[in-house]
């Protein structure tokens, strides 16, 4: 399972970088717009920093016109992955780019049917927009659930991308149901580490270790090396 962060935020792609967990990272253009800076630039600085994949959206919205973003997207960063919106204009640029094996993430999904017809048209990835698909009153686990099974069913290499996660308990859904990516804002990602017995246990421990003679853990232990390696001379 791979775990990308959805963001275009330098601080907290490095931070979750940092912890040796980030997979990849998506981006959007209203992602970057938040960060209110050179679209290029942004997009260079955060491959640098994220050892994989890492999604740049075309917005042009005829194929010949993603095709021509495409292509100056990619040289960027070798780490650049094309993000397409779901329409035909969006899978016959898919085909095109996916024949000349540039990877694509097809985003926008938001049914089965558009998931399936984005395999076909040879996406790496497809993105159904789990917390979109809730807004509307609608299970958006639940298609996700279903975009899983039928590509399972056919075996299709397209990799689905669990995204518009919004809180810890679709992360989890999505792990629970094999999605083989999720793509996550910072602040869910780092909510993941949290677990309210965690904190009372090392706290717990910290207490007892303070009952423990001795002058601290370096000291104890570097004394003790130092010893057996007089011993042993
Ligand atoms: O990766 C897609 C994501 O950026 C959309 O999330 O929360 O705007 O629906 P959201």
């Amino acid at each position: 399972m791979k775990l990308f962060i959805d963001t275009a935020n330098i601080d907290e792609i490095k931070e979750a970088a940092s912890w040796g967990i980030l997979d990849g990272c998506t981006t959007n253009p209203s992602l970057i717009a938040r960060e209110g800076r050179d679209f290029a630039a942004a997009v260079h600085e955060i491959c640098e920093i994220v050892q994989g994949p890492v999604s740049a959206e075309v917005v042009a919205q005829d194929a010949d016109g993603m095709l021509e973003e495409a292509a100056l997207l990619r040289q960027i960063h070798p780490h650049v992955v094309i993000k397409l919106p779901m329409s035909h204009e969006g899978l016959k640029a898919c085909r095109a780019l996916s024949d000349e094996g540039t990877p694509v993430n097809m985003t926008l999904i938001f049914s089965v049917n558009q998931a399936v017809l984005a395999a076909k048209a040879g996406a790496a990835y497809v993105s159904p927009f789990i917390g979109r698909i809730d807004d509307t009153g609608q299970d958006g686990i639940a298609v996700l659930s279903d975009i899983i099974d039928v590509f399972n069913t056919y075996y299709f290499e397209t990799e689905v991308l669990a995204a518009s996660i919004r809180h810890t308990a679709h992360a989890l859904d999505a792990a629970r149901l094999g999605s083989h990516v999720s793509t996550m804002p910072f602040k869910v990602m780092k909510a993941m580490a949290y677990h309210p017995l965690t904190d009372k246990g090392n706290a717990a421990f910290l207490a007892d270790w303070a009952k423990v003679p001795g002058d601290g853990l370096i000291p104890t232990v570097e004394r003790f090396l130092a010893t057996r390696q007089k011993e042993s001379a």
